[in-house]
């Protein structure tokens, strides 16, 4: 069967309207790849598996949740979708917008996101509207602004957000064929691991499911640390929010699930995000390495045991992010005059 995207494969699984045609760009669909690299450099005895997000068409998770989103506000006779966004929700919606023919805006912590998220709501024409403060306050203004006519939010408080999202768990268990014991993702607004969670639920009614560890940036971990953060900070920007509008659903997820919600440091979470890069050739933006960081401290803990089988969802690609990559990477070398004696000195060959 050729690939539609989420809508297509999974309608009888989604609320949507009769006869809505889909707005999509075929997302979803994205590979479970093994990672005994890793796992090995993480000193885990067990099966890894990592469902690499930053192969939809957007290179993040959020095309699964705006494919649903912007087909119900073209329904809904919508004329501009609104957001807020450490970065990937912009660049998703305005390019689901531009997919629809219908124009975006987009709200953003000023000076905090990353290079190609800034630059993929700019190419397709969204109106990018920088404030003086965070994710939160940008997040407050977009549901402060959700009752001006022809105006949709599509932020994951839009629940049609999170039915499109849980497609991954689908996709997860499909190709596996068998249930994870664990399944390890990054929290930031916590629209996400809530996604999962209802996609496991939704498709194991009866259980076992897998046991759900989400992982946040200890700058800004307000799960963890049980009271809201006012001034977040991490180098992982797409998860710096200090107000999460899904928190319950995470804290639910880990309590039902009999996982948890942890957090790990900016170093731990650069340290990981290269190790991935150089253990399985796989390059994520740094949020996705939160999870990674996390597995490593879920191993020294003891909490998982021998030859368990664990998801990770890996949520946006590395290119998202050039000036941190190039921020921890090695420098090349100076240019030389083209000869195979000066190669061979640089490369010390
Ligand atoms: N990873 C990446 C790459 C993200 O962009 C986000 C969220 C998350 C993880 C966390 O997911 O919010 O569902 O818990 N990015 C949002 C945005 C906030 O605006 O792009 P979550």
């Amino acid at each position: 069967m050729s690939w539609g995207g989420i809508i297509h494969a999974y309608r009888d699984r989604l609320p949507l309207p009769a006869a809505v045609q889909p707005v999509t760009l075929f997302e979803g669909n994205t590979p479970l790849l093994p990672a005994p690299r890793l796992a090995a450099a993480l000193k885990g005895d067990l099966d890894l598996r990592l469902k690499y997000e930053g192969l939809n068409p957007t290179a993040s998770f959020k095309d699964r949740g705006m494919t649903m989103a912007i087909t119900h506000a073209v329904a809904k006779g919508a004329k501009v979708v609104i957001c807020a966004s450490t970065g990937n929700t912009s660049a998703s919606a305005a390019a689901y917008a531009a997919r629809a023919g219908i124009s975006s805006a987009v709200i953003i912590p000023s000076g905090k996101i990353a290079l190609g998220k800034l630059t993929q709501a700019l190419i397709h024409g969204a109106k990018l509207l920088p404030i003086l403060g965070n994710f939160d306050d940008a997040l407050n203004l977009v549901r402060q602004m959700s009752n001006l006519p022809g105006v949709e939010v599509v932020n994951s408080i839009n629940p049609v957000r999170i039915e499109g999202q849980k497609t991954a768990s689908f996709e997860i268990l499909e190709a596996l064929e068998k249930t994870p014991d664990f399944h390890f993702l990054p929290v930031g607004n916590a629209g996400n691991i809530t996604a999962y969670w209802k996609g496991f639920c939704e498709a194991i009614p009866k259980g076992p499911r897998p046991r759900m560890f989400g992982w946040q940036a200890a700058g800004a971990a307000p799960l963890v640390d049980g009271h809201i953060i006012k001034d977040p900070q991490t180098v992982a920007t797409a998860i710096r929010i200090g107000n999460p509008a899904s928190g319950p659903g995470a804290l639910a997820a880990a309590k039902e699930s009999n996982g948890r919600i942890d957090k790990v440091t900016d170093k731990e979470i650069l340290e990981a995000y290269q190790l991935l890069a150089k253990t399985e050739g796989i390059f994520v933006e740094p949020a996705c390495a939160a999870p990674v960081a996390g597995l490593k401290k879920a191993i020294a803990a003891g909490w998982i045991p021998k030859g368990s089988l664990v998801t990770m969802t890996l949520t946006g690609h590395g290119l998202k992010d050039p000036d941190t990559a190039l921020s921890v990477a090695a420098k090349p070398s100076e240019p030389i005059t083209p000869t195979v004696d000066a190669a061979r000195k640089a490369l010390g060959l």
